[in-house]
């Protein structure tokens, strides 16, 4: 009988509509404020150095999240082959994370550790001289470029405000290190960079 009310009445099931989905909604929202699980560092993640932020950076300019995700599903067939399935607490220091779903190549959010940093240059500069059957292009043009660090402080300064402001327990970076990151990077290349962010990606996980 009520039910009939509702259905004739189209002001009213709009209202009780909009009710039910807040709720719904609430119910899926609330419980985040309380979860530290997303705005607190998992075990052993730390902040980047200079030279693996200056390398994500240039992960991101040449678009390796097309074909790489990073993000270790909950799934056997993932674990045996990744290793430790990923979860948020990974990810404080990404800005924008690099999570993805797009593997035309394999999933990197272990890949830190798994090869030499020699493999590392070789398959960067021409992936067929590691793996014959990659599909995967050739960045040589990292190798030669180099880096100045002139914005590297300032990546660091922006990043020190976004991580501030959603992971109170995350290590910012110190003036003395903001102040000392130009040197740090200045006439490394662009594949130091990107190796080294390779290199420590997923690290941490390998204690858990
Ligand atoms: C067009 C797709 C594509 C793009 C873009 C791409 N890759 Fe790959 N990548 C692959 C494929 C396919 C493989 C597997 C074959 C191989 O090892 O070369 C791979 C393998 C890798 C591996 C080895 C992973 C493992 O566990 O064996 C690394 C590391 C890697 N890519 C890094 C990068 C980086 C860094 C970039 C950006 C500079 C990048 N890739 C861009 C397709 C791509």
């Amino acid at each position: 009988m009520s039910h009939e009310v509702v259905e004739k009445n189209i002001g009213l099931m709009v209202v009780l509509i909009l009710l039910v989905v807040s709720i719904g909604g609430l119910v899926e929202i609330v419980p985040l404020f309380a979860l530290t699980e997303t705005t607190e560092p998992a075990p052993g993640v730390v902040k980047y150095t200079p030279l693996r932020l200056e390398g994500r950076d240039i992960y991101v300019r040449e678009g390796c999240y097309n074909c790489h995700s990073q993000m270790v599903r909950p799934f056997r067939a993932e674990t045996e082959r990744y290793g430790h399935y990923s979860v948020a607490g990974e990810s404080v220091y990404d800005h924008p994370f690099q999570w993805g779903s797009k593997r035309t190549g394999p999933d990197l959010a272990r890949v830190g550790g798994r090869y030499s940093d020699d493999w590392h240059y070789a398959h960067l500069n021409n992936p067929r001289d590691v793996v014959p059957e990659s599909n995967m292009p050739s960045y040589s043009w990292l190798a030669k470029n180099e880096l100045d660090g002139a914005d590297t402080a300032a990546k660091m300064a922006a990043l020190n405000v976004v991580v501030g402001a959603t992971c109170p327990k995350c290590e910012l970076y110190s003036d003395d290190e903001m102040a000392n990151a130009a040197a740090e990077v200045k006439g490394k290349t662009e594949a130091d960079a990107v190796v080294a962010y390779l290199q420590g990606l997923g690290l941490a996980s390998k204690s858990w």
